[in-house]
């Protein structure tokens, strides 16, 4: 099988520990088991048997996570996957097959565009418009939906530009949906990563074929857990967890355990709180350097820890990075890499003198061009 390259993943596996100033990550810097957990539990921890557990995800950590999202959802409606990224790979597989036409939001984490294309899949892209605050525009989404829909993706909050979809057109996103009866996938792992500290709507259980995936990658500061998740209907959960036994089986149990204890409202709102906390000060050190810099200009992100940058000077972006990464040592992501050129991403959530560090270096090269 031919398959499309995911250039983000791969120039950040390459290169993002060897250079002095990785600004490509788009999450908060991680938290430690020592941080996280009570003394006790990691006590704990030395006595626990590394089973396997439940392929599924143990009925714990599905009720916490079905907690999060209200009353209409149950611990039958949540599977537990190795990050967000095997939860949209199962999406794609399960429900979507060769000539299937999708609507895609650009710009994007490309995994679903580039795994779609892969499988033959015809991939329609909508534009998220600046000028709109990064939203769709909704007559021009309407323009490219059709009877062949058969799936609605969204990316919310967005990555790489950090916009939360408008309540507006939330509302007609899901009223198209509905009257097509095709599937909805909302990719919400950047939810709770929101600069007001409020986490924004979420679409779970929005129609009776939305799928929503999360994880605890980006908000919750903890990537090397690699826990990730699925909210839908018990029928799409039960298709999702059959497909699931022959990716990963299940996830590990040393990281079930943890994520079971540590989302319980009250610690998953400290994570979060900390998280809110971090955002809110790193991103004024982002913008107060933003402000003497002409040659870029970035738009304020509403979530995450990434702020998408406009190139203002004939440079295309990969040229960019790549300069910037074996001139000065700093890595940032394309905009090619995200579906829409002429932009950078920097991530800015780092420890902050670690952020400052690598801005003053992005500015040197600026200055030199
Ligand atoms: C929008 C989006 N979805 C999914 C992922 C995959 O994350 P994980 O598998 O760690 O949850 C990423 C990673 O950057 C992402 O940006």
């Amino acid at each position: 099988m031919k398959f499309e390259q995911f250039q983000l993943e791969r120039n950040q596996s390459l290169f993002e520990n060897e250079v002095d100033y990785n600004l490509s990550e788009s999450g908060i810097h991680p938290l430690k088991i020592s941080e996280i957990l009570t003394l006790e539990e990691q006590n704990e921890i030395l006595d626990i048997e590394l089973s396997y557990g439940y392929t599924n995800g143990t009925p714990l950590l599905r009720r916490r996570i079905a907690n999060m999202y209200g009353n209409d959802i149950t611990t039958d409606n949540v599977l537990i996957t190795s990050g967000s990224a095997e939860a949209n790979f199962l999406a794609v597989m399960t429900q979507l097959e060769r000539d299937d036409e999708i609507v895609y939001m650009i710009p994007n984490y490309l995994q679903i565009y580039h795994l779609a294309r892969s499988f033959n899949m015809n991939v329609k892209t909508v534009p998220l418009r600046e000028e709109l605050g990064w939203q769709w525009d909704l007559d021009e989404l309407k323009k490219n939906i059709t009877s062949k829909t058969k799936m609605i993706v969204i990316c919310n909050p967005n990555n790489p530009t950090g916009s939360i979809m408008s309540n507006e057109v939330m509302d007609e996103v899901i009223t198209i949906a509905n009257d097509l009866d095709c599937w909805l996938l909302s990719d919400e792992v950047y939810r709770g990563a929101e600069l007001s500290g409020v986490e924004c709507r979420s679409l779970a259980g929005a129609t009776d074929k939305t799928i929503v995936n999360g994880g605890l990658s980006k908000a919750y500061s903890l990537p090397g857990l690699r826990i990730g998740w699925s909210v839908s209907s018990e029928e799409y959960i039960n298709k999702a967890w059959s497909f699931h036994d022959f990716t990963v089986i299940n996830v590990s149990y040393l990281s079930d355990w943890i994520a079971s204890r540590i989302l319980t409202e009250e610690r998953r709102k400290k994570i979060l709180n900390r998280t809110k906390e971090h955002l809110k000060h790193n991103s004024k050190l982002l913008f107060d350097w933003a402000k003497e810099i002409t040659s870029i200009s970035i738009s304020r992100p509403e979530a995450s820890a990434i702020a998408f940058a406009k190139i203002n000077i004939p440079l295309d972006s990969e040229k960019f990075v790549f300069d910037l990464r074996d001139h000065y040592s700093v890595l940032l992501t394309a905009g090619k890499w995200h579906g829409l050129e002429g932009y950078v991403r920097i991530g800015y959530g780092t420890p902050s003198d670690y952020v400052l560090g690598g801005l003053a270096r992005i500015k040197q090269y600026l200055i030199s061009q």
